[in-house]
């Protein structure tokens, strides 16, 4: 098993590259089976996730080439709709549910396997069903597979009980070659959502309005392949912006988008934390003591869920009572039981954390619960005293190409080992 091994108290300093959005490409990998052409797709990181869905096109007949940071997918190939011989890998992966919609809108038909849940909730994908029965689709479960299919997809109203960044994405992969006009309305508007529209723009599809609360979305006949350059990563440049704060010192985020980032800046600025956006860069000095401050979770433009458990640190060193109301999933806060382990004080009821901030943090042993949760372990291994040994970090490399790399090359003491 591999862990990483931090030794706390190094500043850090310098400057390094986002890469691109995980969740934007977890999107567009699947948005190319929609047709039958070749892509180049810049800026996708090299993550965990990728290299799934890479196994997982392979057996539907898409080949997938890397070169550095560039994808070439060839979906000429693509040759089947049913993906339940692939049950493993799909289970592995929580996107790959997106395959029912690229396949539904290419084929009027799919069968993929139920995603797993994970450890920060239930996960439920009932909206995205709702949304492709708007369209005309019949839907089964069929030995754990999610089985759907339509004579004809047709354009349809659809309102989202509730934001969902998933269910937004995975209606407009099916929408885009629907008959007619389809609206989804209270749709998720995250810079990856908006990101996932500009390709299939780019493909031909006719989408308008992504990046606000109403999406429309005009069925055309055709799509083709495409050139793109995926937008950097908010969750990655997040999370680094408060490994900087962490630490005291000046490090530069370069190729970050300031705009993506204003619910965290905002919130790092109201804890006495400098952030300077320096056009294409964001500019992070830490400085303690840090002021307490409350954080609630919320659709975007509000405070990512995502970047919850690694402000918690920050609040964990700072002065006086923080809380965090985590408004998204149900059950978010299991490596708070980590943390405290640490030295943390902190308490957990409900969808609410109440942090009491203390002067040190204490290395030891801690698992990763997800993969924002392993993030915020390392953070907080950061400014420890002493080592903090993180397992389970097969999390961290499902969303952070070069975490440890990036974190050492501005100055952390951080090692990958074997155990
Ligand atoms: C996406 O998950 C991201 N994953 C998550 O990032 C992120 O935390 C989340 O959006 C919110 O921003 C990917 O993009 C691959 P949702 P998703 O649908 O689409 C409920 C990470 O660390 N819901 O917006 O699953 C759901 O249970 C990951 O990169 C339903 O009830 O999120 C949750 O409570 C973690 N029914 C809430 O909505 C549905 O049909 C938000 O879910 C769909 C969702």
């Amino acid at each position: 098993m591999e862990i990483y091994e931090i030794e706390g108290g190094h500043k850090l300093e310098g400057e390094i590259n986002v890469t691109g959005a995980k969740n934007a490409v977890l999107g567009i990998i699947p948005a190319t089976l929609l047709c039958s052409d070749v892509f180049t797709i810049e800026n996708v990181p090299n993550i965990n996730d990728v290299v799934k869905y890479k196994k997982i096109l392979k057996k539907l007949g898409v080949t997938f080439e890397r070169d550095g940071d560039v994808l070439t997918i060839n979906s000429k190939g693509l040759c089947d709709y049913d993906c339940s011989p692939y049950e493993d890998e799909i289970s592995e992966m929580r996107a790959s549910y997106y395959l029912i919609g690229a396949l539904l809108g290419r084929y009027k038909k799919a069968i993929v396997p139920l995603p797993g849940g994970c450890s920060i909730g239930d996960r439920p994908i009932d909206l995205h069903l709702k949304g492709f029965r708007a369209l005309g689709a019949k839907i089964e479960n069929v030995h754990g597979a999610i089985s759907v299919e339509a004579e004809k997809l047709k354009g349809a109203r659809i309102y989202l009980d509730f934001v969902s960044v998933g269910a937004t994405i995975n209606i407009m992969l099916a929408a885009v070659l629907a008959e007619g006009e389809t609206v989804i309305e209270n749709a998720a508007k995250e810079p990856h959502v908006v990101d996932i529209a500009n390709f299939l723009n780019h493909m031909g599809a006719n989408i308008k309005g992504a990046g606000t609360d109403t999406i429309k979305i005009r069925g055309v006949k055709k799509l083709h392949g495409c050139d793109y350059n995926v937008i950097p990563d908010q969750i990655a440049t997040g999370t680094y912006m408060i490994a900087a704060a962490l630490t005291d010192v000046d490090v530069l985020i370069k190729n970050a988008i300031p705009k993506h980032m204003e619910a965290l800046t905002s919130k790092l600025r109201e804890m006495g934390v400098e952030v300077i956006n320096e056009g294409f860069g964001i500019r992070v000095r830490g400085k303690r003591p840090f002021k307490s401050a409350d954080v609630k979770t919320l659709p975007y433009p509000g405070f990512p869920t995502d970047l919850q458990q690694p402000i918690a640190i920050l609040m964990m060193l700072a002065d006086g009572v923080s809380i965090i109301e985590e408004s998204i999933f149900e059950n978010r806060f299991k490596y708070i039981e980590e943390l405290r382990r640490m030295g943390a004080d902190a308490t957990v009821k409900d969808r609410t954390c109440v942090i009491q901030g203390t002067d040190q943090l204490s290395g030891t042993q801690v698992r990763a619960t997800d993969l924002r949760a392993g993030a915020a372990m390392v953070l907080a291994g950061l400014v420890a005293d002493g080592f903090t040994r993180v397992s389970n970090i097969h999390y961290i490399d499902r969303g952070y190409e070069d975490f440890d790399k990036n974190l050492r090359s501005l100055g952390a003491v951080i090692e990958r080992k074997e155990v």
